[in-house]
């Protein structure tokens, strides 16, 4: 099956879940399997309605699509969104009937944990399907938190992009990162580690003090950090955070990090270019966590992993490079290079059975 949303994003395959005593109610989309099984979080949320939870399902499993074929990975993108039971559920039940709908899909989706979904979940998953990552991590093998492996692909794309854009190494930038959770923490321990200075802003005081004290960091307030007087600025917290408004405010000139969906629409993408931000790409710099999710599964090293996730700034690099000789905003290009690879696996496809 092919579906439309909004008239121009197909999704290969829709299946509806449903287990009425377990309380299963959601959808699995896949965007594609060209590149390889669609890889892609479970999200648990509560949504108005099905059309609702179809309609980011399709939206997300897009992005996985886009953000695996840019990572290189042999995989293609999913996700699974199902709609939280009102009042008291039996999650292990929950999962358990989700985990027997991920074996009927017979490795067409791989799932793992996203919003609202825990690694606790996920181990419920695994009682019903190998198809399943994000597990604890095994002596020697990828698996476990991805959140270091995301900021250590964001600091490699950002050396690249305070050179690029500033012509200095990140020991000469301040770099101003909005929340420091597991991958802003994590951000900011790499970027003291080379001699950055830092602003980090959090809504959470306690988490802000202690990576302050940590690192030496300032403190500004949460309405303050986008307009921060500083060299590049790290978004860790929040989708959606550049508006017409906000890319007005920012003073930085580059724009690197790890919150999905940073701009609200396409044309803050184009307002950033205007301005003259250099904005990388955030599904191409936060891949991080996904290239872990996809050794564990894989059956790679963590060398492997390791080497994938230092390669991040290379493939910034590339989409820099074809936005400059195109004379495209970054985003453009990275969209542009994302289907261009999955076309190219359509191509290649038949010629490897
Ligand atoms: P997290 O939930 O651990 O951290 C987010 C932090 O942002 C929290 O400390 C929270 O208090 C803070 N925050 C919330 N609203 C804020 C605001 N208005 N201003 C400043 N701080 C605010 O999440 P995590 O895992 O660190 O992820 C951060 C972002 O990166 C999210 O957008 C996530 O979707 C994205 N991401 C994370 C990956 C991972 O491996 N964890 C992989 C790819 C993307």
């Amino acid at each position: 099956m092919v579906v439309q949303v909004q008239g121009e994003s197909l999704v290969d395959e829709v299946v509806v879940l449903k287990d009425v005593e377990a309380g299963l109610d959601g959808v699995v989309a896949i965007h594609s399997t060209v590149l390889g099984p669609g890889a892609g979080g479970c999200r648990l949320w509560q949504y108005a309605d099905g059309q609702a939870a179809f309609a980011d399902a399709a939206r997300l499993a897009q992005g996985m699509s886009y953000k695996n074929a840019m990572a290189g990975l042999p995989l293609g993108g999913a996700k699974a969104v199902l709609r939280r039971p009102r009042g008291d559920f039996d999650r292990a039940a929950l999962f358990r009937a989700f985990g027997r709908a991920v074996a009927r899909l017979d490795g067409r989706y791989v799932t793992a944990e996203d919003v609202g979904t825990s690694v606790a979940d996920m181990e419920v998953v695994a009682r019903e399907t190998r198809h399943v990552a994000g597990l604890p991590q095994r002596a020697g093998r990828p698996g476990g938190d991805p959140s270091p492996h995301t900021a250590l692909g964001v600091f490699v794309s950002m050396a690249h992009a305070a050179r690029r854009r500033l012509g200095r190494d990140l020991d000469e930038c301040t770099v101003a990162i909005q929340g420091v959770g597991h991958v802003g923490e994590a951000l900011a321990h790499l970027l003291h580690g080379v001699g950055a200075r830092l602003i980090v802003a959090d809504v959470d005081s306690d988490r802000v003090a202690r990576v302050a004290v940590a690192t030496g960091a300032d403190i500004a307030s949460t309405s303050q950090i986008l307009a921060a007087q500083a060299d590049i600025f790290a978004p860790c917290a929040l989708g959606a955070v550049f508006n017409a408004e906000s890319v007005e405010a920012m003073r930085a000139q580059v724009v690197c990090g790890a919150a999905n969906n940073q701009l609200a629409t396409p044309a803050d993408g184009e307002r950033l270019a205007r301005r003259g931000i250099l904005y990388a790409p955030d599904y191409v710099v936060n891949a991080g966590g996904i290239i872990n999710v996809a050794g564990e599964y894989l059956g790679w090293t963590p060398e492997d992993v390791a080497a994938r996730v230092e390669a991040t700034g290379i493939r910034l690099a590339a989409v820099l490079d074809h936005a400059e000789a195109g004379g495209l905003p970054p985003h453009v290009a990275a969209d542009t290079l994302a289907r261009a690879a999955i076309a190219a696996g359509r191509v290649r496809a038949p010629a490897m059975v």
